[in-house]
């Protein structure tokens, strides 16, 4: 073994991920981030790359967020993971803020240490508090490889892992008269992320996400929201529903809370149903859930991430990123590129799926680190690090332009 990468290849092909490595290899674009700060990560083997997908928003502060790491090592000195059978104030002081975030009545806060699990006890809840069992789901969404959760998404992911759980149906996205014949006296809840990513970053219509919700009270089931990728300010809103006039039973979130520096997520639900967990305050347990670090790492991202400047920032470069991108798209027609998404939540999609992966590849050599969406693979998923200046804005346009240009040619 002539380096230290070659090395950490070979174990991780031995030991972790055989079928990545291969993976990564076969493409060429095999990335072993070693140096890390801001929106940038660095190989082992000194090659720089802007990150653009943000690991779907876990670094929205960019990597090693030297306040976020401040209050996490703050917090290191006093606290440890914390006891879950107790009383905690860390958990309790973030649980206001959490609050304080929301609109009015979404006030309990369960935590969690991924996504799945948070959305796991969504649906525990969704069915637990109206002792319904149906689940709505969209086609293409994704909420994570855990039990409830991987029994919301797509067939391909839970085919090798029959029997899921039983009551699960999925309806197409922005296809209110789907859902309207799917739901049924039986559902428990909706489940949807407010702007799909997976699927291949799709916003919703105007006025879906509303008459969703409509749907769900007529029918007394629950609108579960996952802003798992949408949250923490990705839209240039703190929510994502926050721009579509929605107010969610049950909201998810995870990712970005962590500040990527220590693993949090939770589970937010109407003060309506706050008897379920009175009743039964076991009803559901994690060790690692809201462990007391991660709550300092997340109390800093709320923070940051609130403020108006920072939200402002955020749209502001969402606007810089769509208009630029849009006359790339124009300058550079045979690509059939189109935007989607919304703020710095994007999706570019391009004529087809051969296309998306070239660009990845060249986007790659030339120093952009993106991947696409894994339900709609003509879609680059282009989620840039929230707080880059606009000059690294610039400079990741101009190398976006070098790669279009290539493609073009090629
Ligand atoms: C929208 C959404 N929900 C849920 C999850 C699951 O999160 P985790 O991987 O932390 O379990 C993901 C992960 O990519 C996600 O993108």
């Amino acid at each position: 073994m002539d380096s230290d990468r070659d090395k950490s290849i070979k174990l991780y092909s031995d030991h972790v991920y055989p079928g990545k490595v291969a993976f990564y290899e076969k493409y060429d674009i095999v990335l072993v981030p070693e140096k890390r700060g801001g929106c940038q990560i660095s190989d082992t083997n000194g090659k720089t790359f802007y990150n653009c997908h943000s690991n779907g928003g876990v670094f929205n502060l960019g990597h090693r967020n030297k306040d976020v790491i401040k209050a996490v090592t703050l917090a290191m000195q006093t606290y440890d993971i914390g006891n879950h059978h107790l009383i905690s104030k860390p958990k309790a002081l973030l649980g206001k803020m959490i609050a304080d975030t929301m609109p009015e009545g979404l006030n309990q806060v369960v935590y969690g240490v991924s996504g799945g699990e948070a959305i796991d006890l969504a649906i525990k809840l969704a069915r637990g508090v109206t002792g319904k069992q149906e689940i709505i789901s969209v086609k293409g969404g994704y909420h994570g490889h855990t039990g409830f959760a991987l029994a919301t998404g797509d067939k391909k992911f839970k085919e090798k892992f029959k029997p899921v759980p039983a009551g699960f149906k999925q309806v197409r996205f922005n296809r209110l008269e789907e859902l309207e014949k799917a739901v049924c006296s039986n559902t428990a809840g909706v489940i949807l992320e407010t702007i799909p990513a997976t699927l291949g970053v799709v916003a919703p219509d105007v006025g879906y996400l509303k008459s969703v919700k409509e749907i769900c009270e007529k029918n007394s089931c629950l609108l579960i929201l996952d802003e798992v990728q949408t949250g923490f300010g990705r839209t240039g809103k703190f929510w994502g529903f926050e721009n579509y006039d929605v107010k969610p039973d049950i909201v998810v979130m995870g990712k970005g809370m962590s500040g990527g520096i220590y693993p949090i997520s939770a589970t937010v639900y109407d003060e309506k149903y706050k008897d379920f967990f009175k009743e039964d305050p076991f009803v559901h347990i994690s060790t690692f859930g809201g462990s007391e670090i991660g709550c300092f790492a997340a109390m800093k991202v709320i923070e940051i991430s609130k403020e108006k400047k920072f939200l402002d920032h955020v749209l502001s470069l969402g606007d810089f990123f769509w208009q630029r991108l849009e006359a790339l798209g124009k300058k550079y027609p045979n690509l059939g590129l189109k935007l989607k998404g919304r703020g710095m939540m994007m999706g570019l999609e391009f004529k087809d799926e051969i296309t998306a992966l070239f660009l990845i590849k060249i986007l790659f050599d030339n120093g952009i680190y993106v991947v696409y969406a894994g339900n709609d693979q003509r879609v680059i998923q282009f989620l840039p690090v929230l707080n880059i200046l606009k000059t690294e804005a610039e400079d990741i346009l101009n190398i976006i332009e070098i790669s279009f240009k290539t493609m073009s040619q090629g």
